[in-house]
């Protein structure tokens, strides 16, 4: 079983093409992605309508190459996996529109995938990871804590009541004047710089419930800047371990409470997993596994290409679907917002 996946729900246009590998994972035989980051970084964040210009001047292409790289043939392909939402609305009608027309035309099963979805399932395509797992899903415009159950079943532990922690970390780098996007040189910066030299607040921290709440940590972590002003390089060095080290503390708490709530919904996980683009981060990375380690449970984030939007994981989670018969038809629509997740039932 050959799938293919089309990405364009933000600003990376990506096309793969998945199969079914050993011990139940997948095997990637092409992942192309082509970033947008040098036509947005200008105005220091997505501008929706050159990401959906950008998708439609590449994407052919880029479906050209990914099948050549396979070593495989439109014809050869067993269905075509694209992701439908949630996103950018422009994009993800650029997307959708062109696997649609890829299925039509080539008479393939057509596979619209949730993109939250597949980062979830993720761990699945690269370890083979059985359910149930408790997953962390980080990026620009989500952060949640969810109980993954099966394919379609997906239980919402907590979410967050304000900015996601990809997107804080953009908003602090952005703050600096560092550039786009902004987890990757917050984390390069805290490297060098001292996690105590700011007492930055812990929000939620010790809350029953497992939502995160990351606006007041990035106004708390501006005044501190604002009253060093100017600032020296050492100065923004150490705002960033600051402000990073708070992200991991509320992290692993949030993540403890989820761990306790998991046994009601779920039972006992296989694993502690963390998907989406901010599980490229060392420091929660390092945390997080820290913590699977101490309850006994291993802990499971894709390698660093795998974590940031891409193609393999629309074709993986297509795949998931396809051998569960969940077909989609050319009527199905893009969506701009799309919750994958069920919340959980009240304590
Ligand atoms: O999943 P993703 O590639 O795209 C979305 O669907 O949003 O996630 C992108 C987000 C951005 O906010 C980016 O700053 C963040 O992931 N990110 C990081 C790191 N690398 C990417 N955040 C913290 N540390 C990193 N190393
Ligand atoms: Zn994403």
């Amino acid at each position: 079983m050959k799938i293919l996946g089309i990405e364009t729900t933000c600003d990376e246009t990506a096309a793969a093409v998945v199969t079914l590998g050993d011990e139940e994972r997948g095997r990637i035989l092409s992942n192309e992605v082509l970033s947008q980051i040098a036509e947005h970084a200008a105005y220091g964040g997505v501008v929706p309508e050159i990401a959906a210009r950008a998708h439609v001047e590449v994407l052919d292409r880029l479906i050209a190459r990914a099948l050549q790289r396979a070593g495989t043939t439109l014809p050869e392909i067993d269905g075509i996996a694209v992701a439908a939402g949630p996103g950018l609305i422009g994009g993800v009608l650029i997307g959708l529109v062109t696997a649609k027309t890829l299925a039509l035309v080539a008479r393939k099963p057509l596979l619209a995938v949730n993109h939250l979805e597949a980062h979830a399932l993720t761990p699945r395509l690269t370890d083979g990871l059985a359910f149930p797992y408790l997953l962390l899903l980080a990026s620009g415009g989500h952060t949640q804590l969810v109980a993954v159950k099966g394919v379609g079943d997906y239980v919402r532990l907590g979410t967050t009541i304000d900015d996601a922690i990809g997107e804080a970390f953009d908003k602090v780098a952005k703050l600096l004047g560092l550039g786009y996007p902004g987890g990757p040189e917050v984390e390069r910066q805290a490297q060098n710089g001292n996690p105590e030299r700011f007492a930055l607040p812990r929000p939620m921290l010790g809350r029953r419930q497992a939502d995160f709440s990351l606006s007041g940590l990035k106004t708390a972590l501006r005044i501190e800047a604002e009253r060093l002003e100017p600032l020296a390089s050492q100065d923004v060095a150490d705002l960033c371990a600051s402000f990073q080290a708070a992200v991991v503390d509320v992290v692993v708490d949030r993540v403890r409470v989820a761990l306790r709530a998991f046994a009601g919904v779920a039972g006992h996980p296989t694993a502690l997993v963390a998907a989406g683009g901010v599980a490229a981060n060392g420091a929660i990375r390092r945390a997080l596994a820290a913590q699977a380690g101490e309850v006994g449970l291993s802990f499971v984030a894709p390698p660093l290409p795998l974590c940031g939007d891409n193609g393999a994981m629309i074709a993986w989670a297509g795949l998931e679907r396809l051998r569960l018969g969940l077909v989609d038809d050319l009527t199905v629509p893009a969506r701009a917002r799309w919750p994958f997740a069920e919340a959980a039932p009240a304590a």
